[in-house]
C-alpha cells in the first residue's frame, strides 16, 4: 500500500465530504443529506447527493461519486496518490510517499531541471550573435523590447541538431530523459537524439509557481508548422496550464482576459493588461474552466476575429458557463487579433473595447442578425427561429422576458407571439429531455454503451448476480471467510465480467489483508481500480445497502445463480453471433 491507512483516515476525517464538495457544488439540505447539481454531468434538477454521515456522495443521474478522495480524483482529474496529497495539503497534513511516488517525483524534477537549463540556453542564444535572427524578429518585426524579452524569458533555438542535446548530455542527462522532457526527438535511423526545437523563437511556459514546464517555438517566417509545442511530460499537461498564468494570477481576481495566442498575451502584458492568459495550442478544456473559476470572477474572451476564433468562443462560453464564471466576449473590428489591434489602435482603445465587451446573449443575437437578410421573408423567419431557440436556452424566466421585449421589435413581431413560441420550444425540449432520460435508463440497465463494464450486456443475468455478490461482500467483508469455512470459497475467476473479476480480486486482496471498515474500503479499491471502476463498485454497494436481506445465504444464492447463468452464457453468446451472421446475410441479400 502506497500511503498508510491511518494517514488516509486522518485525511478523510479532516476533509469532511460536505466541506469539500461544497467548494465545487452548491448544496442544499434534504433530510439528513445534501443535494446539488451534479458537477460531472449537465442537469437541471439536482441528483447529486452527499451522504454526510457516511462520508460519501453519489449522483443518481450519472453514477459518479464516492468518498472524498474519489470525488477529488474525479473533479480535479488526479490519480489516487495525487488526490490524497491534494486533500492532505488542504488539511495541512504531510504525507510520506512510497518509492513509486518518489520515482515519479524525481522524474518530474529532472524534467524541470532540464527545462531550466534549456530556457537559459535559449535565452542566452537569443542574446548572443548566434541568435541575431531571432532577436531581430522579436524586436524589429514584433516590436518587443529587451525588458519584455527578459520578462517572458523568450529565447532562440539555433538551427542545429545537437546544440541543446549536447549541452544536456554534458550535464549528465540521459537521452531518454531528454526525450521524456520533449526537448529532443529520437532518430529512427540511428536511435540518436536530436534537438526538437530548431531555428525558432522560443516561448517558455511557466507553471503557476514559476517553474519552466514546457516550451512553444515559433518560426520566423510563413513556414509550417507555425508553432511547435512540448507535448505532455511528467511536469506538464497542456489541458491544465495556461500561458502567462504565473504572471496573471495576481492581477485577475476581478477580470481575466483569455486569448488564443502567445503573441497576443505578450502584447497585452506589455500594454499593461497583466491579467491576460492564453491556452497552449489547444481549445479551452473543462480543466481550464475550473482553474479559471478559482482565480477570477469574470472572463473576457479575446479570441481572433476569424471564424476559427469565433467557433472556439462558443466552446469557451459553454465551458465557463458550466462552472459559473461570468463570461463576456470582446468585439474587435479592424484587426485579426488583440496583438494586431493594440499595435494599430493603441492600448486605450483596447481598454474601451474590453469595457464594452458583450454578454453571451448579445453576442449570439448579433451573430444571428448579421447572418440574415431581413428584406427576405424566408431569412427573417429563420432568424426568428434561431433567436427563439437562443432565448429558450436561458434558464431564468425573468431574463427570458427581458430578451423577448428587447428583441421582438428588432425582429418586427409582437412580444406575445414570441413568448408563445418560446414556451412551446421549452415544453418540447422538456419532453425530449424526459424521453432521453428514459432511454438512458433503459439502455444503461441493459448495459448497452456501458464503457466501464462492456461485458454486462453479454449476459445481464450473470452480471447482475455478480454485482449483487460484490455489493454484499463490500457491505460484509467478513462473509468472505464464512464462505471459505462453508467449503465454498469465493474466487475472482467465478465472476462473469472482466470488471467483476477485477473488483473481486481487489476485494479478496484487501479483505485478506485485514477486513477494512466501510469508509476505508473505497480508498483501498481506488488503488486497484480506475475512478470509473471504483464508482461502479460503490454503486454496487449502494444498491445493496438499500436492501435489507444482505445475509450470507443471499450471497450464496447469488453465487449459485451466477454459476447457472454463466453456464448458459456460452449458448447465449453463440446465439448472438449466429443471429448477427444471419442478419448481415439478410442485409447482403436485400442490397
Ligand atoms: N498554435 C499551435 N500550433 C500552430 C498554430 C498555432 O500550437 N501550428 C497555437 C499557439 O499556442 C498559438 C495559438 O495557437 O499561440 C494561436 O495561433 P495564432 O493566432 O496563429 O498564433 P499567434 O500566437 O497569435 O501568433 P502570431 O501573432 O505570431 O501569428
Ligand atoms: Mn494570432
Amino acid at each position: 500500500m502506497a500511503i498508510d491507512q491511518a494517514v488516509i483516515e486522518e485525511i478523510k476525517f479532516r476533509n469532511s465530504i460536505e466541506d469539500v464538495v461544497s467548494q465545487y457544488v452548491t448544496l442544499k439540505r434534504a433530510g439528513s443529506n445534501l443535494v446539488g447539481l451534479c458537477p460531472f454531468h449537465s442537469e437541471k434538477s439536482p441528483s447529486f447527493t452527499v451522504f454526510v454521515n457516511e462520508g460519501n456522495c453519489h449522483c443518481f443521474g450519472c453514477g459518479a461519486g464516492g468518498d472524498v478522495i474519489n470525488f477529488i480524483r474525479r473533479i480535479e482529474n488526479l490519480d489516487y496518490p495525487s488526490a490524497v496529497e491534494f486533500l492532505a495539503k488542504r488539511a495541512g497534513i504531510t504525507v510520506t510517499r512510497s518509492d513509486d511516488d518518489k520515482r515519479e517525483a524525481r522524474r518530474r524534477e529532472r524534467v524541470l531541471e532540464m527545462n531550466k537549463l534549456a530556457a537559459r540556453f535559449f535565452y542566452e542564444t537569443l542574446m548572443s550573435p548566434a541568435g541575431s535572427e531571432g532577436y531581430d524578429y522579436l524586436t524589429r518585426v514584433r516590436g518587443l523590447s529587451n525588458a519584455h524579452i527578459r520578462h517572458f524569458g523568450l529565447g532562440f533555438a539555433p538551427n542545429d541538431f545537437g546544440a541543446l542535446t549536447g549541452l544536456l548530455r554534458s550535464k549528465g542527462y540521459a537521452d531518454h530523459e531528454m526525450a521524456t522532457a520533449f526537448l529532443c526527438g529520437v532518430s529512427t535511423k540511428t536511435g540518436r537524439p536530436y534537438d526538437y526545437f530548431r531555428n525558432r523563437v522560443i516561448f517558455p511556459i511557466f507553471g503557476i509557481s514559476g517553474d519552466v514546464i514546457a516550451f512553444g517555438g515559433r518560426v520566423m517566417d510563413d513556414s509550417k508548422p507555425k508553432y511547435l509545442n512540448s507535448s505532455d511530460t511528467p511536469a506538464f499537461k497542456k489541458s491544465r496550464n495556461l500561458f502567462a498564468m504565473n504572471f496573471a494570477k495576481n492581477y485577475c481576481s476581478e477580470q481575466l482576459i483569455l486569448c488564443e495566442g502567445y503573441m497576443d498575451v505578450i502584447a497585452l502584458h506589455c500594454a499593461g493588461f497583466t491579467n491576460s492568459v492564453a491556452t497552449l495550442g489547444t481549445a479551452i478544456t473543462p480543466e481550464h474552466a475550473r482553474m479559471l473559476k478559482r482565480y477570477t470572477k469574470k472572463v473576457v474572451i479575446s479570441y481572433d476575429s476569424d471564424e476559427a476564433g469565433q467557433n472556439a468562443a462558443d466552446k469557451a462560453f459553454r465551458l465557463l458557463g458550466e462552472v459559473g464564471v461570468e463570461t463576456k466576449i470582446l468585439r474587435m473590428s479592424g484587426a485579426k487579433d488583440p496583438d494586431e489591434y493594440i499595435k494599430k489602435f493603441g492600448s486605450e482603445s483596447f481598454r474601451k473595447i474590453i469595457d464594452s465587451s458583450e454578454t453571451e446573449f448579445d453576442y449570439k443575437f448579433g451573430k444571428i442578425m448579421k447572418k440574415y437578410d431581413f428584406s427576405i421573408t424566408g431569412d427573417k423567419i429563420k432568424a426568428l427561429g434561431e433567436c427563439e431557440n437562443l432565448i429558450a436556452a436561458t434558464p431564468s424566466a425573468a431574463e427570458r422576458d427581458i430578451y423577448i421585449f428587447d428583441t421582438a421589435p428588432k425582429l418586427g413581431i409582437t412580444p406575445d407571439a414570441m413568448k408563445r413560441d418560446i414556451e412551446r420550444i421549452i415544453a418540447s425540449k422538456k419532453r425530449n429531455a424526459e424521453r432521453e432520460e428514459v432511454r438512458k435508463i433503459i439502455t444503461s440497465s441493459e448495459g448497452y454503451g456501458d464503457r466501464v463494464n462492456p461485458d454486462y450486456v453479454k449476459n445481464p443475468r450473470a452480471a447482475s448476480a455478480e454485482e449483487a455478490m460484490l455489493g454484499i461482500l463490500m457491505l460484509h467483508p467478513e462473509y468472505l471467510s464464512e464462505l471459505s469455512k462453508k467449503g465454498d470459497p469465493l474466487s475472482a475467476d467465478e465472476m462473469f465480467t472482466e470488471l467483476g473479476k477485477k473488483i473481486c480480486s481487489a476485494l479478496i486482496s484487501i479483505i485478506s489483508a485485514g477486513a477494512p471498515d466501510e469508509s476505508a474500503l473505497e480508498g483501498l479499491l481506488g488503488e486497484y481500480l480506475t475512478v470509473e471502476e471504483t464508482e461502479r463498485a460503490m454503486r454496487m454497494r449502494i444498491s445493496r445497502r438499500m436492501l435489507t436481506n444482505n445475509t450470507p445465504a443471499v450471497l450464496i444464492e447469488c453465487k449459485r445463480s451466477l454459476k447457472e447463468a454463466k453456464s448458459k452464457n456460452e449458448l447465449d453468446i453463440s446465439d448472438i453471433i449466429s443471429q448477427k451472421r444471419e442478419r448481415s446475410r439478410q442485409n447482403r441479400e436485400n442490397n
